[in-house]
């Protein structure tokens, strides 16, 4: 099998266990359960479960173990997603080819789902705590920290803050730091910690992980203004519209493609250094610099 169809396999398998971690539509709120599901099942690249579960084999993980830490951090991811979406965010209709979440079911469900998922995440993982023991719950702080107040939501604070500003490559990377590098890092970091990786290991993945969030993040504002918007399944120009500058308003896109590239590398390259390999995972990393969606 060659790389994309051992990837489309992957999604595969990912999209079936992540179907059996959500939330049966019952009872009064079936609603919610209904919102929070159609968030999830519509689609996405499932990048970070992939990664989180390639961390986990690397260092010599077997089983299902990592399966409730990947579909929660699915959870957490597309619950940012959701409130990244809403009108008081970046106001946008379209994502993962469908009605965002609170075009679908009205601003009110699209702030519940995302909470929903959120919580439901931290449901999952610490149900699996209980059963797994100490590397879970080293797993779950990983997350629980990447995703939160010094990582994904501050990044996503101060990216708020800098509509229709200026802004400098310095604060431009921090807060893609934060708001898409913290959730890569929790991938591998905490897919790694299961696998009862050493405290050095984990400092190197964060490192791997800090770079290519900030490559992905740079292709994604690349892809806001020259993607294909069929293939993106989410609005282009999103970022004009909220006034946002970004690495293309600051450098251009030919740098700024450059730019993707050099820290993808580099990324490559210090996950070289770990005693483990995985060349699926080097081919993901790498494969991200070129990818159209
Ligand atoms: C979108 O993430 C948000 C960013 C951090 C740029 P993805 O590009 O991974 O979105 P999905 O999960 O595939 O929809
Ligand atoms: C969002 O960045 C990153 C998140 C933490 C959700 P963007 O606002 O650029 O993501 P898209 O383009 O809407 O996917
Ligand atoms: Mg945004
Ligand atoms: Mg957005
Ligand atoms: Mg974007």
């Amino acid at each position: 099998m060659n790389f994309e169809q051992q990837k489309k396999q992957k999604v595969e398998e990912i999209n079936a266990f992540l179907t059996e971690y959500m939330p049966e539509e019952s009872g009064k709120e079936s609603i919610l359960c209904e919102a929070m599901n159609y968030s999830v099942a519509v689609g996405g690249k499932r990048i970070r479960p992939m990664l989180l579960l390639e961390s986990y084999k690397m260092f010599g993980g077997e089983g299902r173990t990592a399966e409730p830490f990947a579909a929660a951090l699915e959870m957490i991811h597309t619950y940012s997603l959701v409130h990244d979406d809403l009108p008081a965010m970046d106001n946008d209709m379209y994502r993962r080819g469908q009605l965002t979440t609170h075009a679908k079911y009205g601003e009110a469900m699209g702030v519940l789902a995302g909470d929903g998922l959120l919580n439901y995440a931290f449901e999952v993982m610490s149900d699996a705590v209980c059963k797994q023991g100490a590397n879970a719950a080293k797993a779950m702080a990983i997350l629980a920290k990447k995703a939160g107040v010094r990582g994904m939501i501050a990044g996503q604070t101060v990216d708020l803050a800098r509509n229709g500003k200026e802004i400098t490559k310095e604060l431009l990377d921090y807060i893609n730091e934060r708001k898409t590098s913290a959730l890569l890092c929790s991938a591998l970091m905490a897919g790694a910690a299961l696998a009862g990786a050493k405290e050095e290991e984990l400092t190197v993945l964060e490192q791997v992980g800090n770079l290519v969030g900030l490559a992905f993040q740079i292709k994604d504002d690349i892809l806001d203004v020259i993607g294909d918007e069929a293939k993106l399944g989410k609005p282009l120009h999103s970022d004009e519209k909220n006034d946002k500058n970004t690495y293309v308003s600051l450098i251009g896109i030919e740098q700024a493609e450059a730019t993707v590239k050099e820290f993808s590398d580099r990324a490559v390259e210090l996950l070289a250094t770990l005693s483990c390999r995985n060349e699926f995972l080097e081919e993901l990393l790498l494969s991200l610099v070129t990818r159209e969606y």
